[in-house]
């Protein structure tokens, strides 16, 4: 098997959201969605990894792995659980887990929103609205000037885009909206309020002499293919596909330049509105009319995705023509329950990526430990260690041990490949 270097400087490390680990009922979304039955086997979030209180064991057990970087969250709902009202020792709770972390020598990146709003606001609105943006750049602030100098790295926002969709166009999130419209408009709002939020972080590291401080949002990428290349139709529908679910919204996010899909409703000037390309990737959708599917016959996960390495290097490009800056790659991770095939797909996600001639600085792998997969439930396992959620006890799964070689070998030699990656196979969709 073909062994591969990481790149120069490349850092290695998982990807978490505070609503799918923390676990605790809190007045949010994602409880009340749960209250209302849509969760797909039951799982209520106030389980997850309880790593709200298990937050030293988690990082100590990440630390021992030898991870390099952390992307993590913070909940919202957690931190102003009433309007304006902020709980101190939440932020605090926040403040001294970053702190944990420098310790063992991991750096964090900071997620400010990750899908689940407070229940208060939702209630007046949320996202539709953009007079609501000030709410959310206040609670910004408030964790910003918390972290001071600690936190150099922030995701404003993540996956506006599955955000939008999910919840306004498919229904199958809160608030379980079914209109494009909508959805478009949620993408509009969501994109002036990253702009602003940009802004607003800067502006406070200046103010608090903090320099070199790096700020994006996260995009959920996906390629498009026509299932047929030959049918014109086909063709059409993954271009206008691609553009209405990602391509509009990266640029009105990124630089700031709006249309008819994403209208500038807040009258943002040009301008570069982050300091490096977030990608999230993890599959390729098969393109035949409106709606999107898998390609028969492709290798799949266990939720049905087609596995399709390149594209993460597909998606990237297509970002870096937008703006040339470093790559992150945000998210980048797999559903496989029994820990068959990871290996391998760590394998060939990260061979592309070292491969090709993207600076691609940071590689944060979905995710450190199973989670709770949002209107899923428990079931799809993305983690490199195991959970059992009812003694909550962790293990690390031969994924975790082959992403910990990785790290510490600097890539991937013979005998790596050979005992994690050889053995595995892809299942396919028949
Ligand atoms: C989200 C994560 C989610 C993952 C796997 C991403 O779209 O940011 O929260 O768990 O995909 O579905």
């Amino acid at each position: 098997m073909e062994t591969f270097k990481l790149k120069d400087h490349m850092l290695l490390g998982t990807a978490s959201a505070a609503t799918q680990i923390e676990g605790g009922e809190l007045d949010h979304t994602w409880m009340d969605w749960f209250h209302k039955g849509h969760i797909a086997d039951g799982a209520s979030p106030a389980r997850a990894n309880d790593h709200i209180n298990r937050w030293r064991e988690d990082d100590t057990l990440m630390r021992d792995m030898g991870m390099q970087i952390a992307r993590i969250g913070v909940e919202w709902a957690r931190v102003e659980p009433r309007e304006g009202a902020f709980d101190e020792a939440a932020i605090a709770h926040y403040v001294a887990e970053v702190d944990l972390l420098l310790s063992y020598g991991i750096r964090p990146l900071v997620t400010l929103h990750h899908f689940t709003n407070s229940m208060w606001f939702e209630n007046i609105g949320a996202f539709e609205k953009a007079e609501n943006i000030p709410l959310f750049l206040r609670f910004v602030e408030r964790m910003v000037t918390a972290f001071g100098p600690r936190v150099t790295e922030y995701i404003t926002i993540n996956e506006p885009n599955v955000y939008a969709t999910s919840g306004y166009y498919f229904g199958s999130w809160p608030p379980g909206d079914r209109n494009l419209g909508h959805a478009l408009h949620v993408m509009a709002v969501l994109a002036a309020a990253h702009i602003q939020a940009y802004r607003r972080i800067h502006a406070l590291q200046a103010e608090m002499g903090i320099a070199g401080t790096r700020v994006s949002y996260a995009n959920h990428m996906r390629v498009f293919a026509p299932k047929n290349q030959l049918n014109p139709l086909h063709r059409l529908f993954a271009k206008a596909t691609e553009h209405l679910f990602q391509g509009a919204l990266s640029k009105a996010m990124g630089i700031g330049r709006f249309g008819l899909v994403i209208r500038n409703l807040l009258g943002e000037p040009r301008g570069l509105y982050c300091d490096f390309i977030a990608l999230n990737y993890y599959t390729r959708s098969t393109v035949a009319g409106l709606s999107d599917g898998t390609r028969a016959g492709a290798p799949v996960t266990d939720l049905g995705w087609e596995i399709y390495p390149q594209g993460i290097v597909e998606c990237a490009r297509k970002l870096y023509k937008i703006h040339p800056l470093p790559v992150y790659v945000t998210e980048n991770g797999t559903c496989d329950n029994t820990d068959g095939f990871r290996c391998r797909y760590l394998y060939d996600h990260l061979q592309a990526l070292c491969a090709c001639e993207l600076p691609v600085e940071r590689y944060y792998h979905w995710c450190f430990i199973d989670n709770f997969e949002w209107a899923e439930g428990e079931a799809p396992r993305f983690g490199l260690v195991h959970i059992d959620y009812d003694t909550q006890v962790r293990t690390v799964k031969q994924s975790g041990r082959f992403f910990s070689d990785i790290i510490r070998e600097g890539g991937v030699t013979e005998a790596m490949a050979q005992q994690y990656v050889a053995p595995q196979q892809y299942r396919t969709n028949a």
